[in-house]
């Protein structure tokens, strides 16, 4: 959870991003939705490469929301063979640049065929020290916390813990990247102005910053862009801005 010294931090430990306007982007083309995913692929391989470079310690990246499986059959199929096709294709490269691959949601729903590369990626990068790559499949913010409640419940009940001990604190430990600190930058390309049940209890303190650009045009150049705007903000964490000065004069 966050703490006073996350104030004195310029460059943001944690990123988020909802990688959103791959439709769009094909669409503006006259191209199919698909081809706006792979387009979009790419984006995700560059902005990867751009935080293992600028040393940045978790990403985390929303790939499929519960929600998804809404879309239309060959959507939803054709995104999933995307994800194996990346995956195969990715993972080898990440793990020579010490990349730490998991993955967070519900992967029950997908093939076995994705299930077997999804563990075998996470189980050949578990021990890197790199940057962690967070990739949110089959994730809901909801679902995270429903999950978090149900284990504390059975906690309870086998009376390991008591209910009086069930804080914030305690909570925190049993959704998903309770390793990680808490986002500091939140990025939604696209123009939509929503976190779309992200990461709701993660995200509590955590800048947000919405562009219209869509997910297949997010460059470098848009990325720093991002950076540039994070470092301006004044994060108080409740105080007052006065209080996170005079603290910043100090340190
Ligand atoms: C939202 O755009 C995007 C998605 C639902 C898929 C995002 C997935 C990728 C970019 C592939 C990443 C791959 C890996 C392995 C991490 P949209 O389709 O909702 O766009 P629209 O709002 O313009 O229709």
């Amino acid at each position: 959870m966050e703490n006073d010294s996350k104030q004195q931090i310029i460059k943001p430990e944690h990123i988020v991003i909802v990688m959103d306007g791959n439709g769009r982007w094909a669409k503006k083309r006259f191209m199919p939705r698909t081809a706006g995913h792979k387009a979009g692929v790419k984006s995700t391989r560059k902005i990867v490469e751009t935080c293992v470079e600028n040393k940045i310690e978790a990403l985390t990246l929303f790939a499929f929301s519960s929600e998804n499986w809404k879309r239309p059959d060959q959507e939803v199929s054709s995104l999933m063979e995307l994800f194996l096709t990346t995956l195969q294709s990715e993972v080898k490269k990440l793990h020579e640049q010490s990349v730490c691959i998991r993955f967070i949601g519900d992967c029950t729903a997908f093939s076995d065929k994705l299930q077997k590369s999804i563990k075998q990626a996470e189980d050949l990068t578990v021990n890197n020290t790199g940057m962690n790559l967070n990739i949110a499949v089959n994730y809901g913010g909801r679902w995270d916390i429903a999950t978090a409640c149900r284990a504390i419940a059975e906690k309870v009940q086998a009376s390991e813990i008591k209910t009086s001990d069930i804080d914030a604190e305690l909570i925190n430990q049993y959704v998903t990247l309770s390793d990680l600190p808490d986002p500091d930058l939140f990025i939604r390309t696209g123009g939509e102005q929503r976190i779309s049940n992200f990461l709701i209890w993660q995200l509590a303190y955590t800048e947000l910053y919405f562009t219209d650009v869509l997910w297949p045009d997010f460059d470098e150049n848009e990325f720093d862009k991002a950076l540039g705007w994070f470092v301006n903000r004044q994060r108080r964490f409740g105080k007052t801005g006065d209080q996170v000065e005079q603290a910043n004069k100090v340190n």
